[in-house]
């Protein structure tokens, strides 16, 4: 059997990034060129100023990619690409790139779903992996509980009805002056904080028992913040920071088990930038360990945005049989 080379480019918020995937789980190279210390300066991603960067940064990226691999751009299979969701002007630059190395070089176009490569960074991880999983997705962007059928088919049993889960990690740190990005900021100073110390809210979506809310927990916390100003009373940034994390992770292990038990489908695998949090990995462990079954999840490398979790993607995709044309748009809702 003939091996098969992707390469593949990631732009759909603020990383750069570009790798050679072989077979969709063997990562050749994983290039990311982050734009977070830019961004930071105005507390959240810029999105001119990402779209900005990535055109300086993109065809650098994809040399070392290639070079790394030790590769030829003639040697690939099939070039994988984000077309969506994310910044429009973000994607455009990655999908308007590949377009280009597509048309010049003839190797086929495989336009990618960025939640689909977030799910995808687990086959990376665990080669044994194989669907149907259950699979949570928060990232910065996203919250969604999907079940994973087969490679491509998805089924979203629950998202979030505001704000995603990343985006209150964010906001919280935000509010309690960790700066941005808020999620590892919390995650670490957690660590030294009581998680029982402030009781925060575990919200429910009436009738929709895999939905999640967080706009609650995050409005809590502001208020929480208030009441101690006014009262004169001490804001202790390290309990605030474990108590909201562990709000948030009960929400989020409580619905995955509940999915794990009503599909009957014993493996759960976790993707996206908040899978990296150790607070939610070790609470799920826990949760699997009772249930005696198998947890997945990518390295933090693999966690947050990178291009080797579209490589993946894209090779099962591909092998699918799925060509882009050159009509390829960025479509920044675009649905799973
Ligand atoms: O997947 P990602 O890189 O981008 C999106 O597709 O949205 O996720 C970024 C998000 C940010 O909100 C960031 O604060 C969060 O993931 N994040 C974390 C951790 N590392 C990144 N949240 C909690 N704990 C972490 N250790
Ligand atoms: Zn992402």
């Amino acid at each position: 059997k003939k091996d098969v080379y992707i390469l593949a480019i990631e732009s759909s918020c603020d990383e750069t990034a570009a790798a050679v995937v072989k077979n969709g789980r063997e990562v050749l190279s994983n290039v990311i060129s982050s734009q977070i210390a830019l961004h930071t300066l105005y507390g959240g991603v810029v999105p001119e100023i990402a779209s900005r960067k990535h055109i300086e940064k993109i065809n650098y990226v994809i040399r070392e990619a290639l070079a790394e691999a030790g590769m030829k751009l003639e040697e690939m299979d099939a070039i994988g690409v984000t077309y969506g969701p994310g910044l429009v002007g973000a994607l455009l630059v990655g999908v308007a790139e590949a377009k280009a190395i597509s048309y010049a070089s003839g190797i086929p176009l495989v336009g990618v779903h960025h939640i689909e490569g977030h799910i995808s960074a687990n086959y990376i991880q665990a080669p044994e992996l194989e669907p149907p999983f259950i699979c949570l997705v928060v990232s910065g962007g996203h919250t969604h509980l999907v079940v994973v059928n087969d490679y491509g088919k998805y089924e979203i049993i629950g998202h979030t009805r505001d704000d995603a889960a990343g985006e209150a990690f964010d906001k919280v740190a935000r509010a309690i002056g960790l700066g941005y990005p808020g999620g590892p900021k919390i995650d670490k100073l957690a660590k030294e904080g009581n998680p029982d110390a402030i009781h925060f809210p575990r919200a429910k979506v009436e009738d929709a028992p895999y939905d999640f809310s967080f706009s609650g927990v995050k409005s809590a916390v502001l208020n929480h913040l208030n009441g101690c100003k006014m009262k004169g009373e001490p804001i202790v940034e390290a309990d605030i920071a474990a108590s909201f994390q562990k709000a948030v992770c009960d929400v989020l292990v409580d619905h995955a088990m509940q999915a794990v038990k009503d599909y009957g489908i014993n493996k759960l695998a976790l993707a996206g930038g908040v899978a990296s949090n150790s607070a939610l990995r070790a609470a799920m462990k826990a949760a699997c360990d009772k249930k005696e079954i198998p947890l997945y999840y990518p390295a933090p490398i693999l966690c947050t945005d990178n291009a080797a979790m579209i490589g993946a993607a894209a090779y099962y995709e591909y092998m699918a049989g799925t060509r882009s044309g050159l009509d390829l748009n960025a479509v920044p809702n675009l649905k799973l």
